[in-house]
């Protein structure tokens, strides 16, 4: 097993999965403006160090990927966040590149940034105690979208940093999000993940990145948020296991979905389903950044002290999300 795979498999397995708070400033600032809650360096701080420090951590979170600002802060207690994120057992991770920008030629397409200097940027994250980083590159479906242009721009993106992260000893997470905006049907959402997926392999492969040493972080199958044509849960599981089943080479350890807009119980709910209809050797689990925060976030704002509310809401969405990744949720368990 190499030294990759170990890790990849560290932050998947038994049920685990991954906290995504690695929100841009300006993605954060969204967030706590949303709650009424200023948005500063410490208020950050506050929030994913109560997040950091709870108890669900120790048995649900295998990985926490962070911002730029958060891996360099220094908790309340004195310790670095990543020493903060491996007490409780969880591995650190980064976000690495730096943005969606208008793709040339397609300005309603976006490629995303950051490679440039990446190198030197990562060893610095792998000395701060990084072991895995983050790149998504995102695509709209339109009737002209995603162009063959993003689909291969952004793949060889992906790709360019896959290779380079694993150089640096640390495991890459994949992220092509379709996003689901717009009115187009699940069937839509299907194909074009899957052509959007298989670019990516394909230059991953190129690019001679150990396949073992990578998550795959996709979006599910689900119908446009805009369409009246619904697809059932049950149909969302079965849709998706198709799609990764026939798109994802079987040396991937594992795939992490992340929420994408979907409520928390949604998301739990279809991640439930995808593992008691797996048909294939990959773990499944999650790589959730509102669906694991957004209550917890709520709770918070009322009072930024109540440290044991904010933790006790975010402790109950962890569990019931490892539990939907091991397949044993059900919605009783909500309450
Ligand atoms: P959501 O789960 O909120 O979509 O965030 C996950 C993520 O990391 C997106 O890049």
């Amino acid at each position: 097993m190499s030294e990759l795979n170990k890790i990849a498999l560290r932050i998947i397995s038994d049920g685990k999965g991954i906290l995504a708070a690695d929100e841009s400033n300006a993605t954060m600032t969204k967030r706590l403006e949303a709650v009424n809650v200023k948005s500063n360096p410490e208020n950050r701080l506050l929030f994913r160090e109560i997040l950091f420090s709870s108890e669900g951590m120790k048995d649900f979170i295998g990985g926490v990927i962070l911002y730029d600002e958060t891996i360099n802060q220094i908790s309340s207690k004195g310790k670095s966040i990543p020493d903060l994120i491996s007490a409780s057992g969880a591995v650190p991770g980064i976000k690495v590149d730096t943005g969606a920008k208008d793709l040339a030629n397609s300005s309603q397409e976006k490629i995303t940034e950051g490679l440039d200097g990446l190198r030197d940027r990562l060893k610095k994250y792998y000395d701060l105690g990084a072991r895995f980083t983050k790149w998504r590159g995102v695509y709209s479906i339109g009737e002209k979208y995603p162009s063959k242009l993003a689909i291969s721009s952004n793949a060889h993106a992906l790709a360019r940093y896959s290779a380079l992260v694993q150089e640096s000893g640390m495991v890459p997470i994949v992220e092509p999000e379709v996003l689901m905006d717009g009115n187009h049907s699940a069937e839509v959402c299907l194909n074009k993940t899957s052509e959007v997926i298989k670019k990516c392999f394909e230059e991953l492969i190129l690019h001679k990145v150990d396949l073992s040493g990578i998550i795959l972080k996709p979006n599910m199958i689900l119908s446009g948020s805009l369409s009246k044509d619904k697809i059932s849960n049950e149909e969302v599981s079965t849709k998706t296991l198709e799609c990764l089943k026939n798109s994802v080479p079987s040396e991937v350890p594992g795939i992490a979905f992340l929420s994408g807009g979907q409520s928390e119980i949604e998301s739990t709910k279809n991640l439930n389903l995808i593992n008691n209809n797996n048909n294939t050797n990959f773990i499944m689990t999650y790589s959730y950044g509102r669906a694991l925060q957004q209550s917890a976030l709520k709770v918070w704002s009322k009072n930024i002290k109540d440290i044991v509310s904010t933790q006790n809401t975010f402790n109950h969405r962890a569990k019931m999300c490892t539990l939907a990744a091991q397949g044993k949720w059900s919605i009783e368990l909500e309450n």
